[in-house]
């Protein structure tokens, strides 16, 4: 039931005005409507070789496995896990990458206040329209030395756009991370892991390099209505991955966009940094985390003189509900093995 196939993941969004006195100099998109292109951006892949994979269909917001997958041509990483030679989807032993994806959100604040007391960095995979409307927590991230990596404009399965809507979708997403912290994140989380090799190429024709990860704290299932998602597992997994500190590393994938979400986080992480030395995704790969070349990839230590290094990660599931300025609830994109969500309206009506 909670294989990675068959998990659908409600993810609540909601487009409320957070009160930010930030004055972005760009307009943006509407936050989780796949935007446009600028058309000087399309350029910017006119010379890439780019797989002709074919756009993968959705039928009531479940993915549709092409039928020809012999030897998986595409390497389509939600049906088989493949992974492409550049992405990365882990830390080397003893090391540990904890990731929150779809934030900023209005408790990510409560999450970074845990990081400083324990003096901890972390990834935050960033969604473009929640960092329009919450600019001063991205920036508070960055300058606590946190690394901020993307999750795209509008938290739909990449796989499923053109390579138009892909390049506007990564491009503006880099564009507002920019225009809050000066930096330009390499590191791309494909909303759900859902990435094949027309989408690594265009990834890779911007600068940006895939992230996927290695374990899944499922915690989104605690703002899910239903109540049969214990929490006690995610400490039980925690305790599991913990156990084999000494012959492994990894990455692990959680959420600051709830509540619940990030009030698990500050139980089970010491779990983690007991057991692990915390590290940011690019710190453990060696990988600067950003065009710039700001935060020292070969800076183990937990404060990086350049700033910040970090970003969250994404949800390996299902479905994206947002209520727009209006209210209403509109789900934008729905899970693969698609079982209905109910904890997204919940949340959007909070
Ligand atoms: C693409 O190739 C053309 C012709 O060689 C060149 O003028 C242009 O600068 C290239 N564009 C990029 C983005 O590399
Ligand atoms: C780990 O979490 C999964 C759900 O994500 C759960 O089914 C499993 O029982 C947990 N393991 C432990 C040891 O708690
Ligand atoms: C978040 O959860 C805490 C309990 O940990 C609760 O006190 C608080 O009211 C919640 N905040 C919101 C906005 O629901
Ligand atoms: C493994 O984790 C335990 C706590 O769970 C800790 O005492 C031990 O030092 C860790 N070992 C290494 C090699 O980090
Ligand atoms: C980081 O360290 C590795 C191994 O010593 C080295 O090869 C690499 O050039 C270093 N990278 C930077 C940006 O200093
Ligand atoms: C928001 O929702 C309302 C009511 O469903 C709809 O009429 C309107 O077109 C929506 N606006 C956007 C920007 O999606
Ligand atoms: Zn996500």
């Amino acid at each position: 039931m909670l294989s990675k196939l068959v998990l659908a993941v409600t993810l609540g969004f909601a487009a409320v005005n957070a009160q930010s006195t930030f004055q972005f100099k760009e307009t943006y998109p509407v936050p989780f409507e796949i935007p446009q292109p600028k058309q000087e951006w399309l350029s910017l892949i006119s010379n890439a070789t780019i797989s002709d994979a074919p756009i993968i269909q959705q039928v009531d917001g479940t993915l549709q496995q092409p039928q020809d997958v012999t030897g998986d041509p595409n390497c389509v990483w939600t049906f088989t896990e493949c992974l492409g030679p550049d992405d990365l989807y882990t830390c080397p032993q003893k090391i540990w990458g904890h990731t929150f994806d779809d934030g900023p959100s209005e408790f990510t604040p409560k999450l970074l206040d845990y990081l400083d007391s324990v003096n901890k960095k972390v990834t935050f995979f960033v969604v473009g329209g929640q960092v329009i409307q919450y600019p001063e927590t991205l920036k508070r991230a960055y300058d606590a030395g946190h690394e901020i990596a993307m999750h795209t404009w509008s938290h739909n399965y990449m796989t499923t756009l053109t390579n138009e809507q892909l390049v506007a979708e990564l491009k503006w997403t880099e564009l507002a991370v920019k225009e809050v912290t000066g930096v330009s994140p390499r590191f791309i989380r494909p909303p759900f892991g859902n990435i094949d090799n027309r989408v690594r190429d265009i990834c890779k024709a911007l600068g940006f390099v895939p992230v996927i990860w290695s374990v899944d704290t499922n915690d989104w299932y605690l703002n899910e209505q239903s109540g049969s998602f214990q929490p006690a597992w995610i400490n039980g997994n925690v305790t599991e991955w913990a156990s084999t500190n000494t012959t492994t590393g990894g990455i692990s994938l959680a959420h600051d966009l709830y509540n619940v979400t990030v009030d698990a986080a500050i139980e089970y992480m010491p779990g983690l940094i007991d057991a692990f030395e915390l590290q940011t995704v690019g710190q453990c790969n060696k990988q600067q985390a950003y065009k710039e070349g700001a935060g020292n990839v070969n800076d183990t230590s937990s404060t990086q003189p350049n700033g910040p290094a970090s970003s969250s990660g994404s949800a390996p599931e299902s479905t994206v509900s947002v209520q727009n300025e209006s209210s209403a609830t509109r789900v934008l994109a729905t899970g693969m093995i698609g079982f209905a969500l109910a904890g997204a309206a919940a949340f959007l009506t909070a």
